[in-house]
C-alpha cells in the first residue's frame, strides 16, 4: 500500500473526504497538491507538512480548464511528476428531490461534479504513465435514488459512467480509473443534516438505514481511496467501490416485528 515516490493531486481538499484522502496519501508516502476554491485548503497542506509530509495548496475553481491546469502545473513544478489524481470536489445542491430545479442550477451541479473531474482527468493525462491511478468521488446517490437531489444524483451517476468509459478509452496505457461511492459521511457537506439531527436529539437515528447502523467517517473513505491509488489495487479498473456501511446492498422493506 506504500505510495512512496509518488505525487498526487486531491481536489476538494479544504475539508471532509478530500482532506482525509490527502492526509492519508501523504502518510503512505505520496507528495500531494491539494486544491479547492475554499482557502482553507491551505490548512490541509499545513497539516500534512506538520506531520512530516510534502504538500502544496492551490486555491482555484477545479471545474474550469484554467483551474485544473494551475493544479497540474503546481504538482509538476513542486514534485516533477504525477501518479495519482483524486478528483473529489463536489457540491450537493438541494438535498431533497425537486421537479422544479432550474436549468442553470442543474448545469452548475453538472459543471462542478461531472465536468470538473473530466477536465482534471484530461489535463492530467499527458503526465500520467503506466501504474498511474485516477480516482473520482461518486456517491451512492449515483447508484440509485434516495440519497440526494435529482441534479446531484444524475451528476454522480455520470461520474460512475465517466470512470467506466475512461478506463476503457485508456485501454493499453496501464492507467487505472475507478470511483469511490460514499454513503452518508460526516463532513462539511452533511454538517447541516447532522446538526439538525443533534438539535432534535435524534443523533442516534443517523445511519440507521444501513446494516452497520451508523454514519461513516471521512477517514473510512480515504482508506479506500488510498487502496485504489496504490499498486495493491493494480488489477482494479473501471470499478465503483461503494463505502456505505451496506446501505445500497439491500432493497427497502418493512422488517417483521420479532416473533412473526
Ligand atoms: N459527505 C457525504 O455524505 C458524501 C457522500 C457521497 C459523496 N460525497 C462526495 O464527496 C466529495 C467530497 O465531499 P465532502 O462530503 O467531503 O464535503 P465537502 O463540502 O467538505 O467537500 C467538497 C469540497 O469541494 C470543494 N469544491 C466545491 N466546488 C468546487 C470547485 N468548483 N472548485 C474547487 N473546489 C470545489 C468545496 O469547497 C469543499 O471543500 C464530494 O464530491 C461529494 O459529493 C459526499
Amino acid at each position: 500500500m506504500s505510495l512512496g515516490g509518488k505525487a498526487a493531486i486531491v481536489t476538494g481538499a479544504a475539508g471532509g473526504i478530500g482532506r482525509a484522502s490527502a492526509r492519508l496519501l501523504a502518510v503512505r508516502g505520496a507528495s500531494v497538491v491539494v486544491a479547492d476554491m475554499n482557502p482553507d485548503v491551505g490548512a490541509t497542506a499545513d497539516l500534512i507538512r506538520e506531520a512530516g509530509g510534502q504538500a502544496e495548496a492551490v486555491v482555484c475553481d477545479c471545474a474550469t480548464a484554467a483551474g485544473v491546469e494551475a493544479v497540474i502545473a503546481s504538482v509538476i513544478a513542486s514534485f516533477g511528476r504525477l501518479d495519482i489524481l483524486h478528483a473529489n470536489a463536489g457540491i450537493s445542491g438541494p438535498l431533497v428531490p425537486s421537479l422544479t430545479t432550474g436549468a442553470a442550477e442543474f448545469a452548475e451541479i453538472l459543471r462542478i461534479n461531472l465536468i470538473g473531474p473530466w477536465l482534471a482527468i484530461t489535463a492530467a493525462l499527458p503526465h500520467l504513465g503506466a501504474g498511474a491511478s485516477i480516482i473520482c468521488t461518486a456517491s451512492v446517490a449515483g447508484v440509485r435514488a434516495g440519497a440526494g437531489g435529482i441534479p446531484y444524483s444524475a451528476s454522480k451517476a455520470g461520474v460512475i459512467n465517466l470512470v467506466q468509459t475512461t478506463a476503457n478509452a485508456l485501454a493499453g496505457t496501464g492507467i487505472r480509473v475507478n470511483a469511490v461511492a460514499p454513503g452518508l459521511i460526516e463532513t462539511p457537506m452533511t454538517a447541516p443534516l447532522y446538526a439538525a439531527a443533534r438539535e432534535r436529539g435524534r443523533e442516534d437515528r443517523i445511519g440507521q438505514l444501513n446494516p452497520l447502523r451508523r454514519g461513516g467517517e471521512a477517514e473510512e473513505v480515504a482508506e479506500v481511496v488510498a487502496f485504489l491509488a496504490s499498486d495493491a489495487a493494480s488489477y482494479v479498473n473501471g470499478q465503483v467501490l461503494v463505502v456505505d456501511g451496506g446501505l445500497s446492498s439491500s432493497l427497502p422493506f418493512a422488517p417483521r416485528p420479532a416473533g412473526q
